[in-house]
């Protein structure tokens, strides 16, 4: 729910254009452009599953063409300097549009998934797609998330463990599935022993989160040598290549 001041031109906007930061600056002017780290973070997390209706609310209060000289949500910095700034960039966000970018999410317990993830991420980059390497044990998944909205591609990673994925990578899928990104074209490898189900079980996700699936996975058999390596590093290019069609399209 928003509330316009019509006397000052204030928008009082609720958790819409929030972030959360809490420092010793008050106004956008005060912090500069690395306060937008923290809107996106913010949206990334809180608001990305609302996006339809952030579509929809940014469409009525523009048909309202009200003159909005200030922005005060209820976390974070207050918006004077430029309003629209935060306004184009959650008409932007909420699109959810796919961008020239990639991210490759993994975890392993003795590191085979680790080479192969290092293998992908090198696919990617070959094909000059700007990709983030993101471990679950050194990033939060909130961390996480905000890299997944920026990007157009994401390649999951995850040893099989109890012909399962592995929990740390669960914990982030689940979270990354409640804030419904779309328009993501999607990947899965790992290492496994014997039974090796955690790429089927990745894939299932993508399925779920509406995700277009590139290729139906890379599985490896404990330690991969240098040729399974290049079919990691294969798996990263043509995700890359399918987002640069995508983007042309
Ligand atoms: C506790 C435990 C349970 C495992 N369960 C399975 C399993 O159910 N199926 C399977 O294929 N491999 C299983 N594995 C084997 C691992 O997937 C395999 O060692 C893999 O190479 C680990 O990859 P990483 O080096 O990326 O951690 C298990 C390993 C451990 C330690």
């Amino acid at each position: 729910m928003f509330t316009y001041m019509p006397e000052e031109k204030i928008l009082f906007s609720s958790d819409a254009f929030g972030q959360h930061y809490a420092g010793d600056k008050f106004f956008d002017d005060e912090i500069g452009d690395e306060i937008m780290f923290h809107a996106r973070k913010y949206y990334a997390n809180i608001l990305l599953h609302f996006s339809p209706r952030v579509q929809a609310l940014l469409a009525d209060v523009a048909k309202m063409n009200l003159d909005i000289r200030m922005i005060c949500p209820d976390h974070g910095i207050i918006w004077r300097k430029d309003p629209s700034k935060i306004i184009t960039a959650y008409d932007q966000w909420s699109r959810q549009e796919p961008a020239k970018k990639a991210v490759v999410i993994f975890d392993s317990m003795w590191g085979s998934t680790t080479k192969m993830a290092r293998a992908v991420t090198s696919g990617i980059e070959s094909e000059n797609i700007g990709v983030r390497l993101m471990n679950t044990r050194k990033w939060h998944r909130s961390d996480i998330m905000t890299a997944v909205m920026d990007a157009g591609a994401v390649a999951v990673g995850s040893p099989t463990l109890n012909n399962g994925i592995f929990p740390v990578i669960a914990d982030v899928m689940t979270y990354i599935k409640g804030l419904r990104p779309q328009n993501k074209l999607a990947a899965a490898f790992g290492s496994y022993g014997w039974s090796g189900e955690a790429v089927k079980i990745l894939n299932k996700e993508f399925e779920e989160m509406k995700w277009e699936i590139v290729d139906d996975g890379v599985k490896m058999l404990y330690v991969p040598d240098a040729s399974d390596l290049e079919r990691c590093f294969d798996l990263g290019a043509s995700l890359a290549k399918k987002l640069k069609e995508k983007l042309a399209e």
